[in-house]
């Protein structure tokens, strides 16, 4: 498995885990991740939820390498990828989607999703074939010819998950994918996580406060709150449990 080829580094052991271990970042007096450790596995999806602002778009961001932890590592697999910069771990197969991101208005919903793939490494006639499949596995058949400035919130949502798989991940990052998304294509974004698990055995990150794509596509659950873990496990037994409720409701009165 490990071909120890130094022209090939993606091509040695596939890395069945991405693991976050004791990783923390501060923000001047705020510990944004304080302490977070917990592992992604090939063909899962783990949740991270917790209410806003206890830290979870900034362990996308720490998993991602748009910021270096202060404490702790980043693994993939074996390999220690800490400091490694962005485009290498996107290399590497780690993709991402964030909360709020524009796609390039002035390309189509195709171009969109090519430029990801070509920047990733592939040419654009390695890439064509690739896209197709994505471009049907995501819905966006009839929309691929559209400029993206012209994309409702729930295609710019779909284009970001295009424009992460164009990458060809092993562990994809997704932040509040159902956000401005309406019940059908909440339906949708279901099978979408779905088939990022069956069909490309990705281990998968998912951000979310929507419930109903919580329950119907997680795993287990991983419960942040002020930069801190609260508990992992069972989604239904996270969901009943008292230090979880606690957080939603007893003091935030706030569903998040
Ligand atoms: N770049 C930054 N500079 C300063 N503070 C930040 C920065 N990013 C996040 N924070 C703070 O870190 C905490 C966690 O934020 P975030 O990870 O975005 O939360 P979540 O995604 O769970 O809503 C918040 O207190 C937020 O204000
Ligand atoms: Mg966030």
């Amino acid at each position: 498995m490990n071909t120890e080829n130094p022209s090939a580094p993606s091509a040695a052991a596939e890395p069945e885990a991405l693991v976050v271990d004791a990783a923390g970042i501060t923000f001047g007096a705020v510990k944004a991740v304080d302490d977070v450790s917990f592992e992604v596995r090939r063909g899962e999806v783990l949740g991270l939820i917790g209410p806003n602002g206890s830290g979870k778009t900034t362990t996308l961001n720490l998993i991602s390498g748009l910021l270096r932890p202060s404490a702790g590592r980043i693994r993939l697999g074996d390999r220690d990828v800490t400091r490694d910069p962005i485009r290498r771990r996107v290399r590497l197969g780690i993709a991402r989607t964030f909360q709020s991101v524009r796609p390039f208005d002035r390309l189509t919903v195709r171009q969109n999703i090519e430029a990801a793939a070509v920047g990733s490494g592939l040419s654009s006639r390695e890439a064509a074939p690739l896209i197709d499949e994505i471009v049907e596995e995501l819905w966006l058949g009839d929309h691929q010819g559209i400029p993206a400035s012209s994309a409702s919130a729930g295609l710019v949502r779909r284009i970001g998950i295009a424009r992460a798989l164009a990458t060809r991940p092993r562990f994809i990052l997704l932040d509040e994918p159902a956000a401005g998304q309406n019940e059908s294509e909440g339906e949708e974004l279901i099978e979408s996580i779905k088939n990022l698990v069956l069909k490309r055995n990705c281990g998968v990150l998912l951000v979310e406060h929507d419930m109903s794509v919580v329950m119907n596509t997680c795993d287990r659950l991983h419960v942040l709150d002020s930069g801190r873990t609260v508990v992992e496990g069972d989604p239904a037994e996270v969901y009943r449990d008292p230090r979880v409720i606690e957080i939603y409701f007893g003091k935030q009165g706030d569903h998040a």
